[in-house]
């Protein structure tokens, strides 16, 4: 297990490259990020390169044993390129191009960028194939599916939707462009979805398109970018660092031209007055492992206080920068480098906090830091370990765009959806595997398929197979709504799904931040909130109904027998405990071991070796915690991991 940082020479004075390396030596870092922002460096003017400084800070490291991660530095074009191609700017929204002097604002299709992005990653690539240092490549950075709306970006959209559709005809088909007398006559017609306007005003149709345009879009870029990369230093493992973003692109298409998933991991330092919510970057790495169901690294870690795109936060408590790194290998993460070295005292995230800050005097979190790295070589057994999970979360990006293009309902976000029910999971020591929709998930013992929104009916197909080959599947409600194109499918909820679920939607009640409350058929009381689906089992059997409004006595939550399998469908966004009875329900139908005594905040995963089965039990909460496990009684600090191994 490795531990690295991000690390920016050209910020600072050449006189402390040497002391920062040999400090990185003596601490434990075997691994540093660096140049994904130094383009104005590494080609000062137009066509001149100078690559002298990297070479001397990578010989540097390289004398002391550490690798280089090398980033392509086309999230930053200098700004004698804007000057000379000022339309290569992004275009916002209003058709106004966004300023130059702060980062990731070119757009990715304009010619000239392209010539002169290939350009400097040739170049780089070239001077830096068969260096032993080099560990991996980085493209750009945190790459977005970006939304730029100049003209040739508009044409680009137009030229994706003709492939797609051939005709004008077929494309005001697919949209219903009828409504508000949006049929096209020409392509010329076709604009993005432009302006102010919210996005209530659009056509769903046209926006559910247009995302999956700039995804494809983006990772198109990307895939290039590896591709010339690949040319050049071949035998080198290519990656990019990607996050969840307002516009996030389809990370399992974007990572599959991509030789490993590297994500940026920002825990709050602040836990949530929610104390739930302090697992949900739990989520997010499971989220991470299954992009490509493989060992995954973080590009940029927790080190310090955030505070450069709002007023500073807390700092890390003690015990959080070694337990969320530790708590990120739990999770399948067998690099993690950490954001970043030093706190920068110059540019705009001078505030955002790196394991050493402006006194340059190492101090405590540092010496976390320090400890963790002799923790992680400890670890070392652990690579190329694996992560069995028999529950499986399905995510669908159609259905994060779908779901931010029409809010269902107050309170109502799709990641927050899938939370829920992994929290559950977490609670009961469950592993599970957050995957693409698309994926194959005939391995495993649970699927839950959280919102399925818009149908793929290869998607809903599968769905049948698992459950009528014996598997259990656990639907909720907004499933079955929206056909590929994103409208309405006209026939009772939850459509495709019905007849699996064993039950109908009489009616549904959006009931936004509102609680209303359940009833389990045993007498256990439950609160629901958000969303009802007012069921009608058609078959199924009735687990929790409603307790109040005027659908008192409706069924909630049922479960259905289909074929050999077993559906649930919950048709109200329920409380933690609601959640936790079902898991607890479905896990036991798999015949699946949980630990249903864990403590609140105390999380427990495992990765499984040739020969050992290694146990991590995390404590989320800012309180000691004692747990046992399997006999074994352990006290933890708060935010402190231990590893219990054990033979499998
Ligand atoms: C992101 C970026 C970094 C830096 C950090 C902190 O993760 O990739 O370059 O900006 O945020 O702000
Ligand atoms: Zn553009």
């Amino acid at each position: 297990m490795r531990i690295g940082v991000d690390y920016y020479p050209e910020h600072w004075d050449k006189s402390l490259w040497e002391q920062d390396a040999d400090l990185m030596a003596k601490t434990g870092v075997r691994l540093v990020r660096m140049a994904e922002f130094a383009w104005s460096r590494m080609e000062p003017k137009d066509g001149v390169f100078d690559f002298g400084w990297l070479d001397e800070v990578i010989r540097l490291f390289a004398d002391r044993g550490i690798s280089v991660v090398l980033g392509t530095p086309t999230a930053c074009p200098p700004l004698w390129f804007y000057e000379k191609y000022p339309d290569a700017v992004m275009v916002d929204r209003d058709g106004q191009r966004i300023r130059t002097g702060i980062r990731g604002h070119r757009c990715i299709n304009h010619p000239e960028f392209r010539r002169y992005a290939r350009r400097i990653v040739e170049h780089m690539a070239r001077h830096y194939a068969g260096n032993k240092a080099v560990a991996a490549w980085q493209i750009d950075n945190e790459l977005e599916a970006y939304h730029c709306f100049c003209d040739r970006c508009a044409d680009s959209f137009r030229g994706w939707l003709k492939e797609k559709y051939s005709t004008v005809e077929a494309l005001n088909r697919a949209y219903g462009n009828v409504v508000w007398s949006g049929e096209y006559s020409s392509w010329n017609q076709v604009q993005p979805p432009f302006g102010h306007y919210p996005d209530a005003w659009m056509n769903p149709a046209l926006m559910l398109d247009y995302n999956r345009f700039a995804s494809e879009n983006v990772i198109r870029f990307s895939s290039w970018q590896a591709s010339l990369i690949r040319r050049q230093c071949p035998g080198v493992p290519v990656t990019t660092n990607t996050w969840f973003c307002e516009h996030m692109p389809d990370f399992y298409q974007e990572f599959k031209d991509l030789d490993f998933v590297a994500y940026d991991n920002y825990p709050p330092t602040r836990l949530p007055e929610d104390p739930e919510a302090c697992v949900s970057h739990a989520f997010h790495l499971d989220l991470m492992r299954g992009v490509k169901r493989a060992p995954f690294w973080i590009m940029e870690q927790l080190s310090g206080g955030p505070g450069c795109w709002m007023p500073m936060c807390r700092m890390p408590s003690p015990g959080m920068i070694r337990g969320y790194a530790l708590q990120a290998f739990a999770h399948g993460a067998d690099t993690v480098l950490f954001f970043r070295w030093r706190t920068a005292s110059i540019g705009a995230e001078m505030h955002w906090h790196g394991l050493l800050d402006h006194s340059n005097v190492p101090g405590r979190r540092f010496t976390e830091f320090a400890n963790l790295c002799t923790t992680a070589k400890s670890l070392a057994f652990l690579q190329g370990s694996e992560i069995k999970a028999s529950v499986a979360i399905l995510f669908s990006f159609d259905n994060e765009y779908a779901f931010k293009i029409q809010p269902q309902t107050e309170g109502y976000y799709y990641f927050e959806q899938l939370q829920r029910v992994h929290r559950a999971c977490m609670e009961l020591g469950l592993n599970v595997d957050v995957v693409s929709e698309k994926e194959d998930f005939s391995g495993y013992r649970v699927v839950i398929a959280p919102e399925m929104y818009v149908t793929d009916p290869a998607v809903s197909g599968r769905l049948h197979t698992f459950a009528r080959q014996g598997g259990t599947v656990i639907l909720t409600a907004r499933s079955g709504v929206k056909d590929i194109h994103n409208n309405a499918v006209m026939s009772p909820l939850p459509g495709v799904y019905r007849d699996m679920a064993g039950a109908s939607v009489a009616e549904y009640n959006p009931i936004g931040r509102d609680q209303i409350p359940l009833i389990g058929a045993d007498g256990q009381a439950y609160r629901g909130t958000q969303w009802c689906d007012i069921l009608e089992p058609e078959g199924a059997e009735t687990l929790v109904r409603y307790d109040g409004d005027y659908y008192r006595g409706s069924a909630a939550v049922t479960r259905n027998r289909f074929d050999r399998g077993l559906v649930y469908y919950i048709g109200t966004v329920g409380d933690e405990a609601l959640y936790r009875r079902i898991l607890m329900d479905a896990a036991g139908d798999a015949g699946l071991e949980v630990y249903p005594d864990l403590p609140p905040l105390v999380e427990v995963t495992t990765r499984t070796t040739a020969d050992k089965v290694c146990c991590f039990v995390f404590n989320h909460s800012p309180e000691p915690r004692s747990v046992t496990i399997r006999g074994e009684t352990l006290s933890l600090e708060p935010f402190e991991m231990k590893i219990i191994t054990r033979n499998p």
